[in-house]
């Protein structure tokens, strides 16, 4: 069971009426999706997921409450071209990054470091690249960087050197194999904070679906999607795609520096989009959720 994460906040944020059109982009399993199609009898949702099992899930739960949906099975990095081809604009997007529960509790997927599985974690089943392309064939230095810029881990040398040695031998094929290396090549205290394996993962994870540059490509041509009034809710899971979303919302949101101190600012340097919120799950649904600890919802809206 996928439990969505800071469902009535996303859901009031979107602000919808009967007749909005909204673009979910991370249907997953249809919990924020339902909501939405429960809201717009007149109007119309598209649901993006590259994850076939996911969205075979997510039709049986939409189809039972109307049939104004389309689930769009593509990367969300392609929403410009698939949106544009259908519709104009909307009145809404949103975004719930990340992997699904059961994503993580289906040990096949090989996204968990707690279940053995071959290393896999594509997202996308029909993708080439998997986890264990990046394990067993990337030089050093790129193991490093990825897990250094992507998981921000402090012992990615270590880590890394580690790897290339175990490989020589043999193949790394399976999670917990690639787990029981990485305990090996970090100090005996580190151990005792959280999961060592817990940033690699994530590193390799966001390598195998480019999640950051895929995410940052679809936030700017989503912002061109929204009508005036129209609203963006992205709910991220770590400070890597925080800081993507606050980037990019601050770029469109600011007055320019040099700017700010006119009396009257031009026209053509007014901020086409307003920040609305930016919040934190509750300590509530944190005791309920453990996986909404560190989640975030940041909302932009459309005023130009
Ligand atoms: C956290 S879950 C969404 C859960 C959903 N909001 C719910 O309440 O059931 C994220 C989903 O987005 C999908 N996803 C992540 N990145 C994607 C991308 N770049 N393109 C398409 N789908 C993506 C994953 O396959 C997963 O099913």
């Amino acid at each position: 069971m996928h439990e969505s994460v800071l469902l009535t906040e996303s859901i009031n944020y979107l602000n919808l009426n009967d007749q909005s059109i909204i673009v979910d982009c991370t249907l997953g399993y249809g919990g924020h999706s339902s909501q939405i199609l429960k809201q717009i009898p007149n109007g119309y949702l598209y649901a993006f997921d590259q994850d076939k099992e996911a969205i075979k899930s997510a039709d049986q739960k939409l189809k039972a409450i109307r049939d104004n949906y389309e689930i769009i099975n593509t990367n969300f990095v392609n929403i410009k071209e698939e949106i544009t081809k259908r519709i104009d604009h909307v009145d809404g997007i949103l975004f719930d990054l990340g992997v699904s529960s059961p994503q993580l509790d289906e040990a096949s997927r090989g996204f968990s470091f707690h279940k053995e599985a071959p290393l896999d974690m594509r997202m996308n089943r029909d993708q080439k690249l998997s986890a264990y392309d990046v394990v067993n064939t990337y030089a050093q230095e790129d193991l490093i960087k990825i897990f250094k810029v992507y998981g921000e881990e402090k012992y990615a040398n270590s880590i890394a050197k580690g790897i290339i040695k175990a490989r020589e031998n043999k193949d790394i094929k399976t999670t917990l194999e690639l787990s029981e290396i990485i305990k090996a090549n970090v100090p005996e205290k580190y151990r005792k904070k959280g999961h060592p394996a817990r940033k690699v993962f994530q590193a390799i994870r966001i390598e195998v679906n480019d999640e950051l540059n895929v995410f940052e490509k679809a936030l700017k041509d989503a912002l061109n999607l929204i009508k005036v009034g129209g609203r963006i809710c992205v709910i991220t899971f770590h400070s890597l795609e925080d800081r993507i979303c606050k980037n990019v919302f601050n770029e469109v949101s600011m007055i320019p520096k040099e700017l700010q101190n006119l009396p009257i600012i031009p026209d053509e340097y007014k901020p086409k989009y307003k920040v609305i919120a930016n919040i934190k799950p509750s300590d509530e649904e944190i005791e309920k959720n453990n996986r909404s600890r560190s989640a975030r919802l940041r909302v932009i809206e459309r005023s130009l």
